[in-house]
């Protein structure tokens, strides 16, 4: 049974293994050419020292690396923020080799229910961990078990952490990762020290991108910078495989040609300037008719509605044209077209909705 466990066990963190697979690989590339692993993957933080920008975390870890005793841990922010390669990168500093012995990986893809939580949580938590490696180092007496996208875990599973957690603690520290804080339970939430990840600021992106880019021998047009930025909104994951896809696009030429503003903006689904200011101007005329024509028109360029609707909000809440009045109506629509959307409502007749909100609150005036 337990042989079983440590099976699983070991299974659960095939996608660290990887990564360091990927790292060597890498390596012996020398960074210098495209290799199959996606750059998200090769350009993973190896240690806390390389994760950008999230101060308040990267110093905490530091002092447990350096000794003290590392409490429970809640990582909760945005997409693509840090939060699952500043664990895995905390845990290689602290383990060294060893560190896929002393870490259990679980996330959304693994079955989580409670039964889950009873059986391998607990036991791998009750294991002892000894405070020396096998080649006689020191190295601290406990395990780390990462939950990542603890925000989908079932409320009951959640509660039978509780005791766990509070029973083992000094032999097993707990991870906590996600995505909405507010979907974790207070109990647990008390139980562990916080850390929100920011979404990463434009010039810690822009450094890592051109890091990647010198590295991987392409070149980013100033334009085509910016749009990277402007599209991930913090998101560095976003940015990379934004960056990737480009790459691709570009390659096979003769001698690397830049990449522009053109390239990210089709590659990365977000809807064209051109069109967002087309669609705001005709719904200035207030006319059914051409309305419908465009919307149409733009249904045919299979842009993803929700995208728009993003994007809609950003343009209309900064548009001193419009009144206050105006734009909680329109943000109201907005909201309410997008959570139709999540519940798989009709794309085509939701955009009809919010355009003829907009074009009739428009037509109102201030
Ligand atoms: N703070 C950071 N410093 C360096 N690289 C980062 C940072 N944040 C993200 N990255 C890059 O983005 C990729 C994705 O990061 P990661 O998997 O840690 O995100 P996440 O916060 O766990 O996102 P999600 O909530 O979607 O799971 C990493 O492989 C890394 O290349
Ligand atoms: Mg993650």
């Amino acid at each position: 049974m337990m042989e079983a466990f440590l099976k699983t066990g070991k299974l659960g963190q095939s996608s660290g293994a990887s990564a360091a697979g990927s790292k060597k690989t890498s390596q012996s590339q020398g960074g210098g050419k495209r290799g199959p692993a996606p750059w998200v993957e090769k350009y993973r933080p190896r240690t806390v020292e390389d994760v950008a920008y999230q101060d308040e975390v990267v110093s905490v870890l530091k002092k447990s690396l350096s000794g003290a005793d590392l409490p429970n841990l809640l990582f909760y922010g945005p997409p693509g923020t840090g939060k699952t390669s500043t664990i895995l990168a905390a845990a290689r500093d602290l383990f060294g080799d060893m560190y896929r012995e002393r870490i259990l990986e679980l996330n959304a893809s693994d079955e989580r229910g409670i039964s889950v939580i009873r059986d391998k949580v607990k036991r791998f938590a009750q294991l002892s961990a000894s405070g020396r490696r096998p080649d006689g180092r020191p190295c601290p007496p406990f395990k780390v078990i990462i939950l990542d996208e603890a925000d989908s875990m079932t409320k009951d599973a959640q509660s039978a952490l509780r005791r766990t957690m509070e029973k083992e603690g000094r032999s097993t520290k707990f991870c906590l990762i996600c995505n909405y804080v507010s979907r974790i339970i207070e109990p647990l939430t008390s139980r562990c020290a916080k850390f929100r990840f920011k979404p990463l600021a434009n010039t810690i992106l822009q450094g890592r991108l051109e890091m990647i880019a010198a590295k991987e021998g392409i070149k980013v047009s100033e334009a085509g910078m910016g749009a990277l930025l402007t599209t991930s909104e913090g998101d560095l994951r976003m940015a990379i495989t934004t960056l990737q896809s480009c790459a691709r696009l570009k390659s096979g030429g003769d001698g690397p040609e830049a990449i522009t503003e053109t390239d990210v903006s089709e590659l990365s689904g977000v809807v064209s300037k051109e069109w967002l200011d087309r669609i705001m101007s005709t719904l200035q005329n207030n006319s059914y008719f051409d309305m419908e024509n465009l919307l149409q028109e733009f249904m045919c360029e299979g842009y993803s509605i929700s995208q728009l609707i993003h994007q809609i909000h950003v343009q209309v809440v900064q548009d001193d044209h419009l009144s206050d009045g105006q734009k909680s109506q329109i943000c109201e629509a907005l909201a309410v077209s997008e959570s139709r959307l999540l519940d798989g409502a009709n794309e085509y007749l939701q955009l009809v909705d919010i355009s003829s909100t907009m074009m009739s609150t428009f037509a109102k005036g201030a």
